[in-house]
């Protein structure tokens, strides 16, 4: 059984086709990192207008690698939320209209249960499944969430962030001191080459659930610091590099940072990790976890995936190969499967849902 899968929720347009929910025929995606790069954050509007120019091709070009006419598929899976709306509404309408056009059942995904997915799909790949109840913890650019996922793919909301998202607060570290954007793969590089413990930074000590997320107060205080410094050299730098350079690498991020910014960055990322792994391990130990299932797009970091590794944690950590871990499509076909098995197929009034909620 074939399924397609679309995602265009923020600002990747994607399609794929994955077979009975394990084998990747194929997955496509189409970055708009060149149209918001230089604006230090996802511009909704401009997103809107690259999903629609991009979804023919990138739909067409799944098929075609996945060697798949539209008769062989069995579905189509398409993200329903949450997101922005604009970006939704594309994947979404272009899903109703070939579902309608060729009479194949529709399937709404909430988005956050892709990436959980992303994880089940290549478990299944290695022939050993996930094993349940298991604590999933999706962090990424709009999400900082921990579920419970219990057999069935029931899940129940654990705690989340109160404020920015774990790769919100990169991204917005990144933008204050010119690193362009998205800030997670641009720090992470330049990690390696810092003192993580040159800057003392406070974990945030959230009051009634402590299995909340606050990244606010790290921002600040990193915010703080800088303001301390006269950095606009510096910084001035970076955005001149920015400017002649769409994609730097480290070597050249390097080149215009000073060791005491670079001590400021592996601290910041020390702390994000003590955050979302100690939250997660105390989520996973409140519900007797039998594994722990990490992504979305912050499960790219290496720091955090060698972290979680070192933390010899009593049950395995499955974090996706990183092309999964950020937004994608096979996760949303992936996540499709189980509801294709069981009939829960969607009609025609599915509609983008900005704040759908998992659990
Ligand atoms: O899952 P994703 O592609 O899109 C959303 O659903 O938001 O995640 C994108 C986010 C961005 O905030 C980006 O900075 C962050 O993931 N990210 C990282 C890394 N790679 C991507 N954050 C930390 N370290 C990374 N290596
Ligand atoms: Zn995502």
């Amino acid at each position: 059984m074939r399924i397609l899968g679309i995602e265009s929720s923020c600002d990747e347009t994607a399609a794929s086709v994955v077979e009975n929910g394990t084998q990747i025929l194929s997955s496509v995606v189409a970055s708009q990192l060149g149209t918001h790069g230089k604006y230090g954050g996802v511009v909704p509007e401009l997103a809107s207008r690259e999903h629609l120019r991009a979804i023919v091709p990138v739909v067409r070009e799944a098929l075609t690698q996945a060697a798949t006419k539209l008769e062989d598929l069995s579905a189509v899976a398409v993200t329903e939320g949450p997101g922005l709306v604009g970006s939704l509404l594309v994947g979404m309408t272009y899903a109703k209209s070939l579902c309608f056009a060729v009479n194949l059942p529709l399937i709404g995904v909430n988005h956050l249960e892709g990436h959980i997915h992303a994880v089940v799909l290549e478990a299944r790949q290695e022939g050993t499944g996930v094993a349940y109840p298991a604590l999933a913890l999706v962090a990424s650019g709009g999400h900082t969430h921990l579920f419970e996922v219990q057999p069935g793919f029931h899940y129940r909301l654990l705690g989340k962030t109160r404020d920015d998202a774990a790769g919100e607060a990169y991204d917005k570290v990144a933008k204050l001191l010119g690193f362009g954007y998205p800030g997670g793969p641009v720090i992470d590089g330049l990690v390696p080459y810092g003192n993580p413990r040159a800057v003392r930074f406070t974990l945030a000590k959230m009051k009634g659930n402590v299995l909340d997320f606050s990244f606010s107060g790290l921002k600040t205080a990193v915010l703080r610091w800088v303001e301390a410094r006269d950095l606009s050299r510096e910084i001035e730098a970076r955005r001149n590099l920015l400017r002649a350079t769409p994609q730097p690498t480290t070597e050249q991020w390097l080149a215009v940072t000073a060791p005491a910014t670079l001590d400021l960055l592996a601290s910041f990322q020390r702390t994000v990790i003590l955050e979302l792994l100690g939250r997660a391990a105390a989520a996973a130990e409140s519900i007797q976890a039998r594994s722990l299932i990490i992504s979305g797009g912050v499960a790219c970091n290496a720091g955090l995936r060698a972290a979680a590794r070192e933390a010899a944690l009593p049950y395995p950590v499955y974090f996706p190969t990183p092309g999964l871990s950020t937004d994608n499509a096979a996760m949303i076909a992936a996540a499709a499967f189980p509801k294709l098995e069981s009939g829960a197929f969607d009609d025609m009034s599915l509609t983008a849902r900005a704040n759908l909620v998992l659990a």
